[in-house]
């Protein structure tokens, strides 16, 4: 068994498997130079060779207990028929969701357009770098791609509260995307995906009246899809104001903190198996001061299965040597 599947199933405690959000990303020199070639980032993410190629970066440079695949959780609007384009300096930018476009698409035409994405999980999947480790595939939560899909861009910019009124569209898109998120989740299962983590960046947005319709409800549909196919499902409800019901709620194989959850006071509350929490920010600041707070991460779970991570993804500013020396710090730390 691997040292994820060891730390979920079997409740292993001791050494911590360890990986990372984006951790192929641009604070990889290698990753930079396929990037400057390659503008178009859907068509990156749907270029098997390159896409598999990237994914296998950080696992030919780092001791990592996981590779995650490249690609990301705006593929599915992109398989939708709904136009995806990242600008540089401001992020994704989505066109117009057409409800009438978006529910004439067929299982088929879907699955056609997202191949590439199945394509590279298998590759990678067969490469002597995931020998005994874990791949990982991913989705949006449903709430943070109707944001997208719905806002057009990151509600960091600006967040049209309008379309809150919108309950049928709501309602529509939701219906959609649970057909469609499933459809993502067993190809990628099916091509070699060992886990699966759920990212809902934008949980800490919504106000707890529309909590238990737009997060409870639709994530543990997802949830129990995945525990079906008897793979482990991982959450990352970032910056949820209570992670203790959501936990009871949706109950993941692991939860996902951020880096502003009290990570003592999480596991006074549940017994489920933690990952995360570190602030990517110290990876910017110097060894002593990463040392001192992966320290704290490190003794705060002695005695509770824990997989590192960060509270968010590696930042672009990050130096891989940074990375290199967290990784070796925490192998070596028990
Ligand atoms: O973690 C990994 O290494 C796997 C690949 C991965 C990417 N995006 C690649 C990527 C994963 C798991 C994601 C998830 C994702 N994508 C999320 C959830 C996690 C989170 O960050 O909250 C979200 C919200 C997105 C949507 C998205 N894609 C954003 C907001 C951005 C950043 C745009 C910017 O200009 O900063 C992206 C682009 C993106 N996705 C990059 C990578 C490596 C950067 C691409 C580049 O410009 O080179």
């Amino acid at each position: 068994m691997t040292p994820i599947q060891e730390c979920i199933r079997n409740k292993k405690v001791g050494s911590k498997p360890i990986w990372f959000m984006r951790q192929a990303g641009r604070y990889l020199p290698e990753f930079r130079k396929i990037r400057k070639l390659n503008k178009n980032f859907i068509k990156l993410c749907l270029d098997v060779n390159l896409s598999s190629k990237i994914t296998l970066q950080p696992l030919k440079r780092f001791d990592l207990d996981a590779a995650i695949i490249f690609s990301d959780i705006l593929m599915v609007p992109y398989g939708l028929g709904q136009e995806v384009i990242f600008k540089k300096n401001f992020g994704p930018e989505l066109n117009s969701l057409n409800l009438e476009t978006i529910s004439e698409i067929k299982d088929s035409e879907f699955s056609k357009k997202l191949l590439p994405v199945y394509k590279s999980i298998k590759k990678v999947s067969k490469s002597k770098l995931v020998n005994d480790k874990d791949l990982i595939g991913f989705v949006g939560a449903p709430w943070t791609l109707l944001v997208y899909m719905i806002n057009k861009c990151s509600p960091k910019r600006n967040l049209n509260k309008k379309f809150f009124k919108d309950k049928i569209l709501i309602k529509e898109t939701f219906e959609i995307l649970d057909k469609f998120l499933k459809i993502h989740i067993k190809n990628q299962i099916k091509n070699g995906a060992t886990i699966i983590q759920i990212f809902d960046s934008w949980a800490g947005l919504l106000e707890n009246k529309y909590i238990e319709d737009y997060i409870y409800d639709r994530t543990l549909k997802l949830v129990n899809f995945i525990k079906s196919y008897k793979v482990p499902v991982i959450c990352f409800p970032r910056e949820i104001k209570n992670y203790e019901k959501y936990c009871k709620i949706i109950k993941p194989d692991v939860i996902n903190i951020d880096y502003k959850t009290n990570p003592e006071k999480i596991i006074k509350k549940t017994d489920i198996v933690v990952q995360g929490g570190l602030d990517p920010k110290f990876l910017l600041t110097d060894k002593e001061k990463l040392k001192i707070e992966a320290k704290r991460y490190l003794d705060i779970f002695k005695d509770h299965p824990y997989i590192f991570n960060l509270g968010h993804g590696v930042l672009p500013k990050t130096n891989p040597q940074m990375l290199d020396y967290l990784i070796k710090f925490v192998k070596g730390y028990y």
